[in-house]
């Protein structure tokens, strides 16, 4: 199985300066600020999406995160909110840092991954978890619990997920779909049909490759992008013109357009709509309009785009 966290084809010295710079964006992150923890109003979001399709809002519903990530913050909010969800990722979250767990996420995702999660688990993630815990003791007079129970550490493309993954009332995905390979991908979108009720919807949320953050390059993350000033190395839409500096990441490259023929045959699009459909309208020129002409504004403007999917 392999991990998305890192490319082995990069050069050593891509992956090192690459690691440095996100090292130093969670170091900033340090200074803890409710508003990076905005999980009470994603719930209010999901609800008020289910809600809009005629359907129950998130309580009471079974629920699947595709893709929980190396902090599934998202998730254990949710839980403790009193949400039947339960999550699935490629890869083990270092929650607890132990020798085992270590050596456990060594041989499953390789060093590089294992030693990037302990230096983040000792810099950032203690205190952040701590802090998520006293947010949510203050806002909602209760004890926050790790669900590690509620982790499942597997390929979500895979029949033996799905087998044994049951029904669901709704499915979510944030930034995740953008690493998994198309061919895998279909098998996903086809089981992730049949594991809704007939009811269910789900929020898939990609980053989709033709916008101007799709390249996961840490230069022109959302937050990076209106810094006009900035220092830079590369380009604006770099990943759609000369590419210089890939992402230490796995990327699937698909457009707008390719997640449409994606969900087409097993779900009914209810809503395909950009979340900041002006993301980098400053830093497109004539000559890069020009050199991008393949691509229209719906697919250069994407960014992270929600689709909301109701099974056939
Ligand atoms: C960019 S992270 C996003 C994590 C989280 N959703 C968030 O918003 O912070 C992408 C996650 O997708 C997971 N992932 C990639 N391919 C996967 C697959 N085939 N099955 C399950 N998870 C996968 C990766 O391990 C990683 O944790």
């Amino acid at each position: 199985m392999r991990s998305s966290s890192s490319l082995r084809t990069l050069p050593l010295s891509l992956k090192v300066s690459e690691a440095f710079a996100l090292l130093r964006m969670h170091l900033k992150r340090r200074q803890l600020d409710v508003a990076n923890y905005p999980y009470d109003a994603l719930m209010t979001e999901y609800s008020s999406i289910l809600e809009r399709h005629g359907r129950r809002s998130v309580d009471g519903q079974r629920v699947l995160e595709i893709g929980f990530g190396a902090r599934p913050f998202r998730l254990a909010w949710l839980f403790n909110r009193g949400i039947d969800v339960t999550g699935v990722d490629l890869d083990m979250p270092l929650i607890k840092w132990t020798p085992r767990n270590m050596l456990h996420i060594a041989r499953k995702s390789g060093w590089m991954r294992a030693s990037k999660s302990s230096l983040r688990y000792f810099l950032t993630d203690i205190k952040e978890w701590r802090f998520l815990a006293d947010l949510f003791r203050k806002e909602h007079g209760a004890d926050f619990r790790f669900p590690a129970d509620r982790l499942v550490v597997t390929d979500a493309s895979t029949d033996e997920f799905w087998d044994r993954a049951g029904k669901f009332g709704f499915i979510y995905s944030e930034d995740v779909f953008e690493h998994i390979p198309k061919e895998n991908l279909k098998n996903l979108v086809k089981r992730m049909s049949v594991a809704l009720s007939p009811d269910g919807l789900a929020v898939i949320r990609p980053t989709v490759f033709t916008g101007i953050t799709g390249g996961h390059h840490l230069e022109w993350y959302a937050h990076k992008v209106s810094e006009r000033d900035a220092p830079r190395s590369t380009e604006p839409w770099e990943h759609l013109r000369q590419n210089r500096r890939p992402a230490n990441t796995f990327l699937n490259g698909m457009t707008r357009r390719d997640y449409v023929e994606l969900f087409t045959p097993h779900f009914e699009i209810l809503e395909n709509r950009a979340m900041h459909p002006d993301l980098g309208r400053e830093h497109m020129t004539d000559a890069i309009r020009a050199e991008l002409s393949a691509y229209g504004d719906d697919e250069l403007f994407s960014n992270t785009t929600l689709f909301v999917l109701a099974p056939r």
